[in-house]
């Protein structure tokens, strides 16, 4: 079944000057943009976007790190796509994160509060949905 997921190109991503290459992966793939936006976040929507970490030891500095800078909001579409996405990104931790993926090929640890992994993936079509409404309410 075709669906939606959101992805964010982190502050750290678009620092290094890697949303294109985060692009260019997903185009290669063969998923569709369907919506592509570079944002400043905002607490409060940083709030509802992380709301299932609310009270974790990460989430103050999680918060803190997605205000460094700005992030590229972005809607992709194709069959599986949610699960298709997270798969490219690879493992949360991206010292784990297999050679191929975005976190494997492109970051690595560093001593900081919160894991600086580049990108950001719906993790569920019920997350896709919400997140979505949250960074494009217009869609
Ligand atoms: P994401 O939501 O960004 O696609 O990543 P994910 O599902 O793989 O990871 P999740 O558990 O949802 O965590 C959200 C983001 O919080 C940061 N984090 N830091 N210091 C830590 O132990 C820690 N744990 C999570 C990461 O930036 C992670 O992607
Ligand atoms: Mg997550």
């Amino acid at each position: 079944m075709t669906e939606r997921t959101l992805i964010l190109v982190k502050p750290d991503g678009v620092k290094r000057a890697l949303s294109g290459e985060v692009l260019r992966r997903i185009e290669a793939k063969g998923y569709t943009l369907v919506a592509v936006e570079l944002r400043k976040a905002t607490p409060e929507l940083l709030a509802e976007h992380y709301a299932e970490h609310v009270g974790k030891p990460f989430y103050d500095p999680l918060v803190a790190f997605m205000l460094t800078g700005p992030v590229l909001a972005v809607v992709a579409e194709g069959e599986r796509v949610i699960e298709g996405f997270r798969s490219l990104a690879g493992a949360t931790d991206p010292t784990v994160a297999a050679p191929g993926t975005i976190r494997g090929d492109l970051a690595r640890a560093w001593d900081l509060p919160v894991i600086h992994n580049i990108v950001h993936g719906s993790d569920s079509p019920e997350s896709a949905e919400r997140e979505i409404g949250i960074w494009f309410p217009g869609l």
